[in-house]
C-alpha cells in the first residue's frame, strides 16, 4: 500500500491493556455509517501511513506520559502525517497539562 490513491482513515493505536484499542475500534466503527473506510490496528503493525487520506493516533497514557511506542511513530511518519489531516487521542484517567513526550 506505499503507491496510488490514498483511501481511507488509518486509526492506529499503542495499547497497554486494551482500552485505547477498544477506543480505536469504536472510532472506526463510527465512521462506516457515513461512508468512511477505517482501518484500525496497532501502530507497530503500521509500515505507511502514506496510502491514507488521514492519519489517527492514539495513545494510552501512564505516568503523565504517552507510550514511547506512540511518540516513537509520530517521530517516524511524522513527515507523511504532516501532509495529512492528522490527529493524536490519549487514553487515560485524566487529562493533564503536564503530558509530556517519553
Ligand atoms: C499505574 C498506572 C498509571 C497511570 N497513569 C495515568 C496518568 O498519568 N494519566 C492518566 O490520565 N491516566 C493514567 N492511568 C490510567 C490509564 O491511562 C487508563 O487506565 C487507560 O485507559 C489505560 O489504557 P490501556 O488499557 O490502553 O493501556 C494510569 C493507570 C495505571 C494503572
Amino acid at each position: 500500500m506505499s503507491t496510488g490513491a490514498r483511501s481511507g482513515v488509518l486509526v492506529a493505536y499503542v495499547s497497554r491493556n486494551g482500552s485505547t484499542a477498544e477506543i480505536a475500534e469504536t472510532i472506526g466503527k463510527e465512521m462506516e455509517p457515513i461512508g468512511i473506510e477505517a482501518v484500525v490496528m496497532p501502530a507497530e503493525d503500521v509500515s505507511d501511513v502514506i496510502p491514507f487520506d488521514e492519519g489517527n493516533l492514539g495513545s494510552s497514557v501512564y505516568a503523565w506520559r504517552l507510550e514511547k511506542s506512540a511518540v516513537d511513530f509520530a517521530r517516524r511518519h511524522a513527515a507523511n502525517l504532516r501532509s495529512m489531516p492528522a490527529w493524536l487521542f490519549a487514553a487515560g484517567y485524566w487529562t493533564d497539562p503536564q503530558i509530556r513526550e517519553n
